[in-house]
């Protein structure tokens, strides 16, 4: 009777921390937001249909090859990335795959104004131009652009690492998977060479810190660190979570996140699979193992009385 009473207190603090303390705790160290919607209600819709046939004019007369290379229809990148760094802050990234990463809503609005699209206005205006400039080009134009960038993404095949890659890799590292925002790394032979890919890489970081006034961490362990929810949460909204921050929204869909959060969980947790798996069979001894104790318990008094 009494080991019955211990049981029950043992078990009303236990619950009393798990469903009061905890809770507590984690809303004052991580404040509630709403989670991520993917609708992008602030933005405008597209309001023309678009011709992907005219889109690649439409796209070489507005002048956006002069800086992104479109390597699926042999557009080949205008400068290296250290050289397009020098001039822009960052490498403008390839178009390839856009029509699949970015939604269609917000393609249109990061087309008309990026830095508004990127919620990126508090840090660019009139004395700090954003690198892209803003489009002036007429409505149709720009809804073959976007038709012509969705039908080109349709032939190719949207994979988690490339959609990091294209979305984050020209501002964040992951060097778990030798991926450098220059590119991958090479094998190389000599110090020669290293220290010459040390120093693009170095180059461009600085380039990148002018840019954004702060260099963009390295990815490798950030699914771990921050977690699945965090890391979709922040990238459909930064601001919301970092208020003031550098990060531009980029503006992906909801699958091409999820394909993002699972390269990231590949490459910094690869051995989830196996921990969630072993969870059970600890779950499955703790069974076994109490009903043995239990069982000697009794055992054991059984003598003594
Ligand atoms: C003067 C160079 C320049 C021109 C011209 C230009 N862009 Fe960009 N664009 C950039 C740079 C730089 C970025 C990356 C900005 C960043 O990540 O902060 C970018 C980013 C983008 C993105 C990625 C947006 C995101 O959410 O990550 C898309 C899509 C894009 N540009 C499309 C276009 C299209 C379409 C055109 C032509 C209408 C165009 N750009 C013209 C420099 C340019
Ligand atoms: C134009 C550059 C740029 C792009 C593109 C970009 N980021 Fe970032 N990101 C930044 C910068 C700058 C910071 C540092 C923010 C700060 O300290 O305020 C950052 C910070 C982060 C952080 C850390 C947030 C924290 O809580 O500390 C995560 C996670 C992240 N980015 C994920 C991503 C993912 C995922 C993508 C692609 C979907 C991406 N970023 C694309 C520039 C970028």
């Amino acid at each position: 009777m009494r080991e019955l009473k211990i049981l029950a207190i043992v078990i009303f603090f236990t619950l009393v921390t798990y469903w009061g303390v905890e809770p507590f705790a984690h809303s004052i160290m991580h404040p509630h937001h709403e989670p991520a919607t993917f609708k992008y209600e602030d933005l405008k819709p597209l309001n023309k249909k678009g011709d992907p046939k005219r889109g690649m004019k439409a796209i070489v007369n507005n002048g956006c090859v002069g800086c992104h290379s479109i390597k699926a229809a042999n557009v080949p990148a205008p400068m290296d990335p250290v050289t397009a760094s020098a001039s822009y802050g960052v490498n403008p990234p390839d178009l390839s795959l856009a029509g699949a990463l970015y939604d269609e809503k917000f393609l249109a609005n990061v087309i008309v104004n990026p830095a508004h699209a990127m919620k990126l206005d508090h840090k660019f205006g009139d004395n700090k131009p954003f690198p892209m400039p803003n489009f002036y080009g007429n409505a149709q134009d720009l809804a073959d652009i976007i038709a012509y960038l969705k039908a080109l993404a349709k032939h190719q095949q949207l994979t988690p690492k490339a959609a990091f890659i294209n979305a984050c890799g020209r501002c964040h590292d992951m060097k778990y998977d030798n991926w450098y925002v220059i590119g991958p790394k090479p094998k190389m032979d000599t110090e020669l060479e290293k220290a010459e890919f040390n120093l693009k890489h170095a180059q461009y970081q600085a380039n990148l810190k002018n840019y954004l006034g702060t260099n963009p961490p390295d990815l490798s362990m950030y699914i771990r660190s921050r977690g699945e929810e965090y890391i979709r949460d922040f990238v459909e909204d930064p601001q919301k979570l970092l208020p003031g921050t550098a990060m531009p929204r980029v503006g992906l869909t909801k699958e091409a996140t999820y394909q993002v959060i699972e390269y990231m969980e590949k490459v910094g947790d690869r051995k989830k699979d196996k921990r969630n798996f072993l969870g059970a069979w600890v779950l499955l001894y703790f069974v076994i193992f109490s009903i043995l104790a239990y069982l000697w318990k009794k055992q054991i008094w059984k003598e003594v009385e």
